[in-house]
C-alpha cells in the first residue's frame, strides 16, 4: 500500500492481488469524458436529474481534498492542476472509491436531499458517473482492476476553439487556478498527450459512445439519452 493510499483512509481494496471492489453486476459505472469545458459537468448534472446517478467529478474531489484543512497533498494537488498535469493516480482513485463506498452507504434518498445524486429514497445508490476520469492510462487500468470496469465511456467530442472560448468565459466567475490561457493551453496538451489514449483504449473494447458536444446543452443531453439507453435497460 502507499503512503498516499494510507493517509486516504483505505481499505485492503488497493492490493495487487484482489479483485474489483465493486461488482459491475451490481453496480454501474459510466466514465464521462472529454477536453476541458466539453461540458461534462454540465451534462452529469442533467443525468442526475433524470435517471439518478451518483455524480462522481474527479476535478471536483481532487479540488476538495486540496482545500480539505490538514491535506498532506493540498499543495501537491494545487500545483498539478494549476500546471494541467494528471495527479498521481493513487491519490485520485483512493478519492473516487471512497466517494463510491459513501454513497453506497447512504440511502440514496438522504443523500438526494443533500443535494449530492437524484435517487430514490430507500434504494441504495448503484449507478455512477465518474466524470474527468481516467485521464491517464495507469488510472484507467488500476481503476478497472481494483474498484471497478466500467459500463460505458461517454466521450464528449468538441473543437479546441470552442472549448478555449468557453473556459475563458468560465474563469470570468469560476475562480479555478487553472481557467486562465496558461493553464489552458496545458490542460489542452495534457488532454491530447496523456487523456486521448485511454479513449482509444476503451474504442477497442468497443466501450465509447461518441457525442458532439459542440451542439447546444439540451442537443447534446438529447444524444447522451440515446447513448447511453442500452445500459439504463441492462
Ligand atoms: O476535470 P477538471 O477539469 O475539473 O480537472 C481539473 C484538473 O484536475 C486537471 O487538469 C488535472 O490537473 C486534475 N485531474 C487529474 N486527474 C483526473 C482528473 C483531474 O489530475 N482524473
Ligand atoms: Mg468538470
Amino acid at each position: 500500500m502507499s503512503v498516499a493510499a494510507a493517509e486516504l483512509g483505505t481499505t485492503a481494496t488497493t492490493s495487487a492481488t484482489s479483485s474489483p471492489a465493486f461488482d459491475p453486476k451490481e453496480v454501474t459505472v459510466i466514465f464521462v469524458l472529454g477536453g476541458p469545458g466539453a461540458g461534462k459537468g454540465t451534462q452529469c448534472a442533467r443525468l442526475v436529474q433524470h435517471h439518478g446517478f451518483v455524480h462522481l467529478s474527479a476535478g471536483d474531489l481532487l479540488r476538495a481534498e486540496q482545500q480539505r484543512e490538514g491535506s498532506q497533498f493540498g499543495a501537491m494537488i494545487k500545483e498539478y492542476i494549476t500546471e494541467g498535469k494528471i495527479v498521481p493516480m493513487e491519490v485520485t482513485i483512493k478519492l473516487l472509491e471512497n466517494a463510491m463506498r459513501a454513497a453506497m452507504s447512504s440511502e440514496a434518498g438522504e443523500a438526494k436531499e443533500a443535494g449530492a445524486n437524484g435517487g430514490v429514497k430507500g434504494i441504495p445508490a448503484r449507478r455512477f458517473l465518474i466524470d474527468g476520469f481516467p485521464r491517464q492510462m495507469d488510472q484507467a487500468v488500476k481503476f478497472d482492476e481494483t474498484v471497478c470496469p466500467s459500463s460505458l465511456v461517454l466521450f464528449l467530442v468538441c473543437p479546441e476553439p470552442i472549448l478555449l472560448e468557453r473556459l475563458l468565459e468560465r474563469g470570468k466567475t469560476s475562480g479555478r487556478d487553472d481557467d486562465n490561457a496558461e493553464s489552458i493551453k496545458k490542460r489542452f496538451q495534457t488532454f491530447v498527450n496523456t487523456s486521448m489514449p485511454v479513449v482509444d483504449y476503451y474504442r477497442k473494447q468497443a466501450k465509447v459512445v461518441d457525442i458532439d458536444s459542440s451542439k447546444s446543452i439540451e442537443e447534446v443531453y438529447a444524444d447522451i439519452e440515446k447513448g447511453i439507453a442500452p445500459v439504463l435497460r441492462a
